[in-house]
């Protein structure tokens, strides 16, 4: 199906470190549309480097980022990225500005429900498990207007029930009816492959071309686990 629109264009993009270590080299990819996209890839090999890129968070050496979507990163760890104690009020922190009290108190209640959190607008956020903070997280990202999520390793942590709840969930939001987000999706969990509309292997700071999630999950040999996030 042709898309008239890309989610993503990434081109000729290259970025060295301070340090002079080049982590990305001549990066060509494009998503052309909505739906789950994922990475798989080595230790090292430059993954969460193109979602720093990708997000804005760096800036490319060589090359470019094309990027008409409004992104919001998920990483790995989700107490790394919430802030406030409760629920509701981490998600407020993500909301746009302009909007009334009844009107965010609205979508803060719409972004719970969204990810299956309903009616833990006051929970502190100590209380959630693995799984529920990761979808607090996601919360946040879909609060905050965000089309292109893009997810680091974000079920590295977690236990098989949460892992699969967290990709069910993305993998709903990218395959609904009405405006379907677009997901890119890193991971070592070569069974996540199977969910996804395409997969690429990233390769010592290139990227691979898509191919079906499943000849890629048959094709690699299990890789060691992700590093946690330092
Ligand atoms: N802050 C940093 N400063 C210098 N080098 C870094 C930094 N972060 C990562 N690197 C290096 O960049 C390369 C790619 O790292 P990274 O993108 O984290 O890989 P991945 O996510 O695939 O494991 C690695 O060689 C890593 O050591
Ligand atoms: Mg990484």
């Amino acid at each position: 199906m042709a898309e008239a629109t890309p989610s993503l264009v990434v081109e000729r993009l290259g970025y060295a470190w301070p340090t002079g270590h080049c982590a990305l080299n001549h990066c060509n990819f494009t998503i052309p549309g909505p739906g789950l996209w994922m990475l798989v890839g080595g230790n090292g090999s430059g993954k969460s480097t193109l979602l720093r890129l990708i997000a804005g968070l760096l800036t490319p050496s060589r090359g470019c980022v094309q990027r008409p979507l409004k992104p919001a990163l998920v990483f790995q760890n989700p107490d790394h990225q919430l802030l406030l104690p409760s629920c509701g009020s981490d998600i407020e922190l993500s909301l746009p500005d302009g909007l009334n009290p009844p009107e965010r108190r609205q979508r803060v209640e719409q972004a719970l429900d969204q990810v299956g959190l309903s009616g833990l607008r006051q929970r502190p956020i100590h209380s959630l498990s693995g799984g529920q903070k990761q979808r607090l997280a996601i919360a946040g990202a879909l609060a905050s207007d965000a089309q292109l999520l893009l997810l680091d390793e974000p079920t590295a942590l977690l236990d098989e029930t949460s892992q699969q709840e967290v990709l069910q969930l993305i993998h709903s939001l990218c395959n609904r009816s009405d405006a379907p987000l677009t997901a890119l999706w890193i991971t070592h969990r070569l069974d996540e492959l199977r969910w996804c509309r395409a997969a690429a292997l990233v390769e010592r700071g290139s990227v691979g071309p898509w191919q079906s999630g499943s000849d890629l999950e048959k094709e690699l040999a299990p890789l060691p686990a992700g590093r946690p996030e330092g």
